[in-house]
C-alpha cells in the first residue's frame, strides 16, 4: 500500500524521529528534513546525541508532561516485552538525599506514583551522610545505539529524509527558497520531495530559537555537562542530592558505559566543557558512588582513576510554559497549511518522546481533517 498524503517533519532528534514514525503508522507519507542526523559527528546543535538518558519523571507540577512521560514509559516497556534486545534496558535506580527539604519530599512522593516498585530505603541501607533514600526500576536508553535504531525503523517503513539547513519552515514550500537538500542516507535514491505537504511538524529542539518565520522567545537552553565513564560492572543508576544543591547522577548503558552527571545551567550556551565543572562532577561522583572506580582503586578515591571516555555538553531545549504541542497555520507562497509544533522538552525529551509523538500526530490528524 502506498501512502499518498505527504507530511514533512523538520528535525531528526528523538522528537522528530518518534513523531515521524507515528505519522507513518497513521498513514502519512513522511519526509524528514534536518541539518543533523543520528550517526553524525556530535554537535552542540543536536541535543539528542548528548542525552544520558533514562526515565525519571520531572513532571512534579506539570500534568501534561506527566501524562506524556507515563505514556512513553508504557511504550518502552511494551517494546521491551516484544524484543528484549532493543537498546533500552530496565535497571534499578537509587535516590540518595543528604538532607530532605519540602521540594525533595514532593519529588519522592511524585516518584512513588510513577514507578510501580518504588520503595523507601531502610535506614540500614543508607550510606553515611545520606538521610533519606528510595529505589525503583526504570529504563535506561543507550543513546548512541537507540538513535540509529529509531532512524532505521523510520526508513524501513518507507520514510525518506533530506539533509539541509533551513532558514525557515516556509522555505520548504518554494523551489527558489529551498536551501540545497541532499538525500539521507547519501546512498538513497530519493527524488526531490514534493512542494505541497499537507502539514509540517516542527521538531527543531533548541534550533527552534533560530529557525524562523517567527522567533519563539520562550525557548532557552539548560546546559548539561556529563562524563561518559567506562564501568561495565555498574548495575544500578543513582541520583545523589547534595545539600548544597549539586546533583550527581549515574546512568548505566547497555554498552557498559555509564553517564556521570551533571549540571543544569540555565540560559548558558557555552558549547564545550569547563575544566572546573569536569573536576566537580568527578569529585562529587566518586564521593557519591565509589563503585564507579575500578574495584582495586576504590580505597584511594582518586579522581584520576575514573576511566573517562568523553566529556560531553548538551543544551536541553527548555521552554517557558513547557513543551509546545500546538497547531498554528503557515501562509506563504500562496499556500496555507497547518504547522504542528512538538518542541521544548527540556531534560525530558526521551522520557516523553512517544507520548509527545502520539499527541503531535493526533493534532496532525485533526488539523488535516478540518
Ligand atoms: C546532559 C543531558 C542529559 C539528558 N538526559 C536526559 C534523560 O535522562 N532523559 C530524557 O528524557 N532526556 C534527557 N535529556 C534531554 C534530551 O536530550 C532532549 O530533551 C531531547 O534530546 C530533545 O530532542 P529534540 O528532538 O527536541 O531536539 P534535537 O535532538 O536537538 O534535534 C533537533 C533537530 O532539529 C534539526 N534542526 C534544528 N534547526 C534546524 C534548521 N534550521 N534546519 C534544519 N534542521 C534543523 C537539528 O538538525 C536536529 O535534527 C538530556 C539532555 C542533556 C543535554
Ligand atoms: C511516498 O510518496 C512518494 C512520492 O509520491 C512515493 O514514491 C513513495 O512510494 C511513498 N512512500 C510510501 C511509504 O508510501
Ligand atoms: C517553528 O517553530 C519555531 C520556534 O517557535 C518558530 O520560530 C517558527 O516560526 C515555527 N515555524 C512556523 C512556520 O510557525
Amino acid at each position: 500500500m502506498v501512502n499518498e498524503v505527504p507530511v514533512f517533519v523538520v528535525g531528526a532528534g528523538v522528537a522528530g524521529l518518534s513523531t515521524a514514525i507515528r505519522a507513518q503508522e497513521a498513514g502519512f507519507n513522511v519526509t524528514i528534513f534536518a541539518e543533523t542526523f543520528p550517526g553524525d559527528k556530535k554537535t552542540i546543535k543536536y541535543t539528542s546525541c548528548w542525552a544520558a538518558a533514562n526515565h525519571i519523571s520531572v513532571a512534579t507540577t506539570n500534568a501534561l508532561l506527566h501524562q506524556l512521560e507515563r505514556e512513553t514509559l508504557s511504550v518502552f516497556l511494551e517494546m521491551l516485552k516484544k524484543d528484549p534486545l532493543i537498546p533500552v534496558m530496565i535497571r534499578p535506580h537509587k535516590e540518595h538525599v543528604q538532607v530532605l527539604g519540602p521540594e525533595g519530599q514532593k519529588q519522592l512522593d511524585h516518584l512513588s506514583n510513577c514507578y510501580s516498585d518504588f520503595r523507601l530505603l531502610e535506614p540500614n541501607e543508607l550510606p553515611e551522610g545520606v538521610t533519606k533514600g528510595a529505589m525503583y526500576s526504570t529504563i535506561c536508553i543507550d543513546v548512541p545505539r537507540y538513535l540509529p535504531w529509531v532512524l532505521e525503523r523510520f526508513l524501513a517503513l518507507g520514510g525518506r529524509a533530506f539533509r539541509g539547513t533551513l532558514p525557515s519552515l516556509s522555505a520548504l514550500l518554494s523551489e527558489e527558497d529551498r536551501p540545497s537538500l541532499t538525500p539521507f542516507p547519501p546512498t538513497s535514491t530519493n527524488v526531490h520531495p514534493s512542494l505541497n505537504p499537507v502539514a509540517i511538524i516542527n521538531c527543531t529542539g533548541i534550533g527552534a530559537r533560530s529557525i524562523g518565520d517567527v522567533l519563539d522567545a520562550d525557548v532557552y537552553p539548560t546546559r548539561g555537562e556529563v562524563l561518559i565513564i567506562r564501568a561495565p560492572w555498574i548495575k544500578h543508576g543513582l541520583s545523589y542530592y547534595y545539600e548544597d544543591g549539586h546533583l550527581t547522577y549515574a546512568i548505566p548503558r547497555q554498552s557498559g558505559d555509564v553517564i556521570l552527571g551533571g549540571s543544569f545551567q540555565v540560559d548558558d550556551w557555552h558549547p564545550i566543557s569547563r575544566p572546573e565543572m569536569v573536576k566537580l562532577i568527578k569529585e562529587r561522583g566518586i564521593a557519591a558512588y565509589p563503585e564507579l572506580l575500578p574495584p582495586d582503586k576504590r580505597e584511594a578515591r582518586n579522581i584520576a582513576d575514573l576511566d573517562v571516555v568523553e566529556e560531553c555538553v548538551g543544551l536541553r531545549p527548555t521552554r517557558k510554559g513547557g513543551v509546545r504541542l500546538e497547531v498554528t497555520s503557515l501562509n506563504a507562497h500562496s499556500k496555507s497549511l497547518p504547522i504542528v509544533h512538538n518542541y521544548g522538552h527540556g531534560g525530558a525529551g526521551y522520557q516523553s518522546s512517544w507520548g509527545s509523538a502520539k499527541a503531535a500526530v493526533d493534532l496532525l490528524k485533526s488539523a488535516v481533517n478540518e
